[in-house]
């Protein structure tokens, strides 16, 4: 048994170790259950006493010979595996942060303009967006034959069902549900049958208000638009109305601001004549009131709609509508500091 130790401590002197998959080796051949140190130490079992002292200290170091051995190339190989995978990297660079999202555009708008009439009073009501014909123009006093009914503009699911083309129909509902004073503002998507292009979309976003109350007149109304546009595009804005029509208000108008790009000089987008119109509006007619359920000669009101697109590409200069619908964040990140 000595000639045999004595052989193994040589052999591990002779013995290299250059990869990890030798180090294996290694490990199977001299430290595994079935390797070459068990089968000495059940050997050393059998070995007379008086021997084995001496043969003892041979083993022990026989078996710290081995194990030196394989801390050693296991240290090796570690570190090896590391320079290898990781060279490339510099542990002082700054880390690479996950990218925050951030509000839509749209949205930035739609939460300004709704904080501006919370502030004037206004409490915000929302309807369906699949809309019945009545809620959507019976009851708003478009005609039986009114084009705006035509295919052309609407989506209809049936005869009877549509996708609502403005938000007036939030309107008809709230009238219905609630008695005057009413005060409230409505935002959501409406649809149409456009081809879609830089100025229009077949869905797009709208917020209208009404306020309903005994002696609302067109004054209130103008005043309560003047207030929006200026905490909106700021006190310098100027503001005109035009007579107009819609089917549910009477008088109805537009509303004109200065352009806010070219500050009134003329460019492109006002069509080079300094205004552009950013909503409608008018005293809700009598009709629309009584089809609702109110008294028309006891209560007036007015309302107004605006497009959230609209007003946003006058704010930001934004040329093209489709931008708000394709989801580059090239264009979105733009608004991520608002
Ligand atoms: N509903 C109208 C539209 O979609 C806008 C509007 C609302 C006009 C309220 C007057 C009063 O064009």
């Amino acid at each position: 048994m000595k000639q045999k130790l004595e052989e193994l401590q040589q052999k591990l002197h002779e013995y290299t170790i250059n990869s990890s998959e030798d180090l294996e080796n290694f490990r199977l051949k001299y430290l595994s259950r079935k390797g070459l140190m068990n089968d000495l130490f059940e050997e050393f079992k059998q070995v007379p006493n008086e021997m084995k002292r001496d043969l003892g200290k041979l083993m022990n170091v026989v078996k710290t010979s081995v194990q030196e051995k394989f801390d050693e190339a296991t240290e090796k190989f570690k570190s090896d595996k590391i320079e290898n995978t990781n060279s490339n990297i510099d542990y002082t660079l700054p880390a690479e942060t996950t990218e925050l999202g951030s509000r839509h555009p749209l949205n930035i708008t739609e939460n300004q303009i709704v904080a501006i009439f919370t502030k004037l009073g206004f409490t915000i009501a929302e309807g369906p967006e699949i809309e019945n014909d009545w809620h959507n123009f019976s009851a708003l006093n478009f005609p039986p034959n009114h084009p705006a009914r035509d295919m052309q503009d609407t989506f209809f699911i049936d005869e009877e069902i549509a996708l609502r083309t403005h938000t007036s129909s939030v309107q008809v509902r709230l009238m219905q549900q609630k008695n005057p004073p009413l005060r409230a503002i409505m935002p959501g998507r409406v649809y149409r049958n456009e081809a879609i292009s830089a100025r229009a979309n077949c869905f797009f976003h709208q917020i209208e208000g009404i306020y309903i109350d005994k002696k609302v007149s067109f004054a209130d109304l103008k005043q309560t638009l003047y207030a929006f546009v200026k905490d909106m595009f700021g006190e310098e804005v100027e503001v005109r109305f035009r007579p107009s029509y819609f089917p549910f208000t009477e008088p109805s108008a537009e509303m004109d601001i200065s352009c806010q790009i070219c500050k009134g000089k003329g460019c492109n987008i006002c069509k080079h004549s300094g205004w552009v119109e950013i909503l409608g509006c008018g005293m809700i007619d009598p009709n629309v009131i009584e089809n609702c359920g109110i008294d028309p000669e006891k209560y007036t009101g007015f309302a107004f709609g605006m497009g959230i697109e609209r007003i946003t590409m006058l704010k930001y200069d934004v040329k093209d509508l489709r931008t708000f619908f394709i989801n580059d964040t090239r264009f979105l990140k733009q608004f991520s500091n608002l």
